[in-house]
């Protein structure tokens, strides 16, 4: 007995939230649903209306919209392979046998193993068999992809094995073994379902969304928000989770062929604008402190512009690589502008001699950014200027934008944003422009506790002190009535002594004790005690909804 319960003791020690993960618990999450419903309002009053969206879409359409190259698509995305296990069982046995396979060696590890060495290789070539039939079946059946890579991989599997059986007597035993790791290589490359994997954002999922329901036939742009858990694996600190979440908006826009262009960028602007205004009215609803815009324009794609910047901003680079560190040498490389973002303190120096985005800009570009910042000083909006703003995810043109707040440390940035015209095209969809942002939820939250904005525990407004069979009735009566007319009413479910009974209501910081023993009932005079200054009144069962109400309301006044 006592070694079960120990068992069960392990048992539970070993389930605790995954790292990087957590529980939000009342009352904060009372501030969670503040926050959000702020969200729909404001987003509400701009015209936004809510899409929500799976959590899982496939690996590709990250990779695709936010680059193979960035941080998130490289390192941080949670992704698995999609199967029906129950289909491809005796496959996946397969597999599983094949990759676990290894040699109990009995001869040394040179010279040929001559005859009878084959019985040594039998489980595995038996595996690899097994994985090429079911393979190949499977393959035709559509169970697994009918991709290029799963068909070439099938039939390497199939020529090897004949190979491998064939010449197994004459090699030695570390040439069969590199011989076996190397159809290993081939059979775990064999992929049995679709890449999926945990959105890490949701823009690519609002544009697939886009293109998958036909929006572009919609009156345009069609402005969306969102909100919900996205997941990177990063490493956690405050502020940066693995699950986090975000509540993000885009306003989406087919174009049309032989618009004008400069009306189309003077328009763009203002879209671009009022977009921010937006978020920037939302952060002041909510009363976020040391709130701080800032703007720049990455201009888009071409030589004339952003492509020529880049190369400049590479031969510059080149000439101090040695002054870098490991992290923006790679950069150089992989992708320059990223170095731009770089936070470490021996770096600063030299990129603030750096080439400027803003000085290569093209003549469309340039206007466009001019625009934008004439719009949002007609909009009070107030911006800073940064031109190190390049943002982390390869779908952005033209502006970018990013919002700080207090409170956070090193993780300030609450939310982020820019413009992303032809990323419906790059997914398959028409020409489309796109402009939005997400802002980080978990990290207003803790500004807005930090500032002390979040604290008032949700507490009850009436607990219920009932005592005595006969005020079982009653007191459920009150509860009932008390809930329709919105209150929040504790009825606890035995009886209770009074002084529990109001040393519990003061723990759930309730505002009122409605107090029903037998006299009350009798009488049909209730108590009322007001828990706050301990005064108490009497009230009648008809007048309780209208007392309360007018007590609560001298109460907030
Ligand atoms: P992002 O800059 O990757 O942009 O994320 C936006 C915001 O999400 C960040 O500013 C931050 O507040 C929050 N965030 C990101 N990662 C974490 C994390 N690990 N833990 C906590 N908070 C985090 C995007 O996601 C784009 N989709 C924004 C966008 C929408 N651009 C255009 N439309």
């Amino acid at each position: 007995m006592a070694g079960a319960s120990q068992e069960h003791m392990a048992e539970k020690r070993k389930f605790q939230a995954i790292k990087g993960t957590r529980d939000l618990l009342p009352p904060e999450t009372e501030l969670w649903n503040h926050v959000e419903q702020t969200a729909r309002e404001v987003f509400g009053t701009f015209g936004f209306g809510e899409i929500r969206l799976p959590i899982f879409e496939p690996t590709e359409l990250f990779a695709r919209s936010i680059g193979t190259d960035t941080d998130v698509v490289a390192k941080e995305m949670y992704s698995f392979e999609d199967y029906d296990t129950s289909e491809l069982l005796e496959l996946l046995e397969s597999r599983k046998a094949a990759l676990a396979w290894v040699d109990s060696p009995v001869s040394p590890p040179y010279g040929p193993l001559g005859a009878g060495a084959q019985a040594i290789f039998q489980p595995f070539s038996t595996a690899i068999g097994n994985v090429v039939r079911l393979g190949l079946d499977a393959f035709q059946k559509g169970r697994i992809p009918r991709t290029p890579d799963n068909e070439r991989l099938l039939t390497g599997l199939k020529d090897g094995i004949g190979t491998f059986v064939g010449s197994i007597n004459s090699r030695s035993l570390s040439e069969n073994r590199q011989a076996v790791n190397s159809l290993k290589g081939l059979v775990s490359q064999l992929r049995f379902g679709d890449s999926l994997c945990l959105r890490p954002e949701a823009t690519a999922s609002v544009c697939r969304a886009y293109i998958e329901h036909g929006m572009l036939g919609l009156a345009q742009p069609v402005k969306l928000y969102y909100t919900g858990p996205m997941f990177r694996r990063e490493r956690p600190q405050k502020g940066r989770y693995r699950q986090f979440y975000q509540i993000g908006a885009e306003a989406l826009e087919a174009i049309t062929p032989n618009t004008d262009a400069t009306k189309s960028l003077g328009k763009d602007a203002a879209v671009d604008a009022e977009v921010i205004e937006m978020v920037m009215t939302y952060f002041a609803r909510l009363g976020l402190e040391g709130v701080q815009l800032d703007i720049n324009s990455i201009g888009h794609s071409a030589p004339e512009c952003r492509r020529g910047y880049v190369e400049k901003l590479k031969a510059a680079l080149e000439k101090v690589k040695g002054q870098l560190g490991a992290d923006s040498q790679r950069r150089i490389e992989t992708n320059p502008l990223r170095v731009l973002d770089s936070k470490l303190e021996s770096e600063q120096a030299i990129i603030e001699k750096l080439p400027r985005i803003g000085d290569h800009l093209c003549a469309d570009c340039a206007k466009h950014y001019a625009e934008v910042k004439r719009q949002l000083e007609l909009r009070g909006v107030a911006y800073k200027e940064n031109w190190r703003l390049v943002r982390g995810l390869d779908y952005y043109m033209r502006t970018t934008f990013e919002i700080t707040a207090r409170g956070l440390g090193s993780q300030n940035a609450v939310c982020g944003g820019g413009r992303y015209d032809g990323l419906v095209e790059l997914l398959g969809g028409p020409p489309t422009k796109g402009i939005g942002f997400a802002i980080g939820e978990d990290r207003v939250i803790l500004s807005l506790l930090e500032a002390g904005k979040g604290s008032a525990a949700q507490g009850r407004d009436v607990y219920i002190a009932w005592m005595g069979e006969k005020a079982r009735a009653t007191a459920i009566r009150a509860a009932r009535d008390l809930r329709q007319a919105g209150f929040r009413v504790e009825l606890p479910p035995v009886e209770q002594k009074f002084g529990k009974a109001l040393g519990q209501a003061d723990k759930l910081g309730a505002r009122y004790a409605l107090i029903l023993g037998e006299d009350e009932v009798a009488s049909g005079e209730w108590t009322v005690k007001t828990l706050a200054d301990g005064t108490q009144r009497k009230v009648r069962e008809q007048g309780l909804v209208e007392s309360l109400r007018a007590g609560s309301k001298r109460q907030e006044v």
